[in-house]
């Protein structure tokens, strides 16, 4: 039985004080709500208000990013280090902003989730294809060739603390959501890739989300296909109203 995880990415959203009355509102309103796990993805300074805000909820922390090297001469990034030892559960890496604006490559998203794993932080890896490969018909290529580059030298036992976030590039803060069929089938397209190099066991116990304007109205459907165990919210996990309806459909 593999675990349901809904997963906020608050990308460059809240200060720390909104951060803080946003966590001590949801946390009420999630509470009880736990047969998926609850993560929030939130901006670095946030990260420290929003693990004591969190304190002794079910709503576990994480960042949006974490550079590859231990630490050394790499301005303005945070290493995994930095992260764990401020209570950073999971960290977000190769979300497709990353790759379309700061160059983020597959082998960078490699080598950062390769340092999360070492770290101990469970990673959320973010994989999709942009609108002109679906229309090329090469979506199932793309993500089967993501899977393979990102997760390049990656243990089976590391393979447990990697969730894998299908996000179509195409869907992301579009409006345009994947149709529950699109979503399924894709998802399964990863988790036969995942069968492919960690065997069927390991696909069978892999979590993978979907994201891409997921929101209150369309969760329930596309939580209840077999392929999607969970969501990667954006946009509708800045509400608590909204992003507690989707905790709710994922606990239906
Ligand atoms: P969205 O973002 O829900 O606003 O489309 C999803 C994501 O970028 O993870």
């Amino acid at each position: 039985m593999r675990r349901t995880v809904i997963a906020g990415n608050w990308k460059m959203n809240m200060t720390p004080s909104a951060t803080k009355a946003f966590i001590e509102e949801l946390a009420p309103m999630v509470k009880g709500m736990d047969k998926c796990d609850i993560v929030l993805c939130v901006p670095f300074v946030d990260i420290a208000t929003a693990v004591e805000a969190a304190k002794g909820t079910n709503i576990r922390i994480g960042a949006e990013n974490v550079h590859f090297a231990k630490s050394g001469a790499y301005t303005g990034e945070i290493s995994a280090e930095m992260l764990c030892e401020i209570g950073t559960e999971y960290v977000v890496i190769g979300h497709s902003e990353r790759r379309q604006y700061f160059g983020e490559t597959d082998e960078t998203v490699n080598l950062r989730t390769k340092a999360a794993l070492e770290a101990g932080l469970k990673v959320i890896l973010c994989l999709g294809e942009v609108k002109e490969e679906r229309l090329a018909g090469i979506t199932d290529e793309v993500v089967t060739m993501q899977t393979k580059l990102d997760l390049a030298g990656i243990s089976a036992e590391q393979l447990k603390n990697v969730i894998i976030a299908y996000e179509p590039v195409w869907a992301i803060g579009t409006g345009l959501t994947a149709t529950p069929e699109q979503a399924d089938e894709t998802c399964g397209v990863i988790r036969a890739a995942i069968a492919g190099l960690y065997g069927e066991a390991a696909a069978e116990a892999i979590t993978i989300q979907y994201g891409g304007s997921m929101n209150d109205g369309n969760a329930a459907e596309l939580l209840a296909k077999v392929n999607v165990d969970g969501g990667l919210i954006g946009g509708a996990s800045l509400k608590t109203d909204k992003f507690t309806a989707i905790v709710k459909a994922a606990n239906a």
